[in-house]
């Protein structure tokens, strides 16, 4: 039985079809790619499973119970960590406490005292032990995207949500990037993420699904959908040109 499940899925905003009879399923300890360009509507799609919005039609199961209908804080401590692709930490508070509050967001009745610990082990596992002291307000952007992850983690989900974590990041914070969340899959977490990078898609994951205006094209391995004709040309033409312009080209 798959990990998770979505069934045609919809969600409208108003007269906009954000995402329309959206289904896949992700099978426990993959790392599944979700891509497409600006607008298909991923960032939707994890705010629906996490519970952020409610459906307009379809439904989702996770671990063999629907999850559609209930409210964010239920759907977590299920097991389902998310970050946001605009991260937004508590800057007054410390690495530590950032994570801790994922911790406590994610459990029911956690003491505070086994929440430090969570945050801890979180921070040890994205590489943050050392600064789990610092002020998040002194953070750089990679630490920051690190920061997200751990707090997301720090709920101890079976399935972890990453919106665009290396967005912003240069070759070498992408390629450290890369090893943190290798570490985090070994660690036992089944992942989707939403990625723009191909160089990340390919080098993480297992399967991919393109969404394009709200519908999913095409799924497969990164290999069968990037040399996809019709993903070429809704996507990857778009970015390859978008190269190519930046470069002068
Ligand atoms: N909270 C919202 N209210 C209204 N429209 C939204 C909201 N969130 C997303 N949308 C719209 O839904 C579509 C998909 O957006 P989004 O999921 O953010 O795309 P992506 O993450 O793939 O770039 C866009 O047309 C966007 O304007
Ligand atoms: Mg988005």
């Amino acid at each position: 039985m798959a990990l998770l499940s979505l069934v045609h899925v919809d969600k409208r905003f108003g007269g906009v079809n954000a995402l329309t009879d959206v289904g896949f399923q992700v099978e426990q300890d993959e790392i599944l790619g979700l891509i497409g360009p600006n607008g298909a509507g991923k960032t939707t799609l994890l705010n629906c499973i996490s519970g952020v919005f409610p459906l307009d039609g379809g439904s989702i199961h996770f671990a063999g119970q629907r999850i559609s209908g209930l409210p964010p804080h239920r759907i977590a401590r299920l097991g389902i960590g998310r970050t946001f692709q605009v991260v937004k930490p508590f800057l007054s508070m410390t690495v530590r406490e950032n994570a801790a509050v994922g911790a406590l967001f994610g459990a029911s009745n956690l003491q505070p005292r086994l929440a430090f610990q969570a945050a801890e082990e979180v921070l040890e596992l994205v590489g943050m032990a050392a600064k789990s002291g610092h002020a998040v307000g002194s953070l750089t952007i990679p630490d920051r995207k690190r920061l997200e992850v751990a707090r997301a983690l720090a709920t101890k989900p079976r399935l972890l949500l990453l919106d665009e974590v290396m967005a912003g990041l240069n070759a070498v914070e992408v390629e450290e990037a890369l090893d943190m969340v290798r570490t985090v899959h070994r660690s036992g977490v089944t992942i989707v993420l939403i990625e723009h990078v191909m160089k990340v898609v390919v080098g993480l994951c297992q399967r991919v699904v393109v969404l394009n205006f709200g519908q999913p094209l095409a799924a497969g391995t990164p290999e069968e959908v990037l040399r996809d004709e019709r993903v070429i040309e809704a996507y990857l033409g778009e970015k390859y040109a978008a190269r190519v312009r930046r470069a002068g080209g």
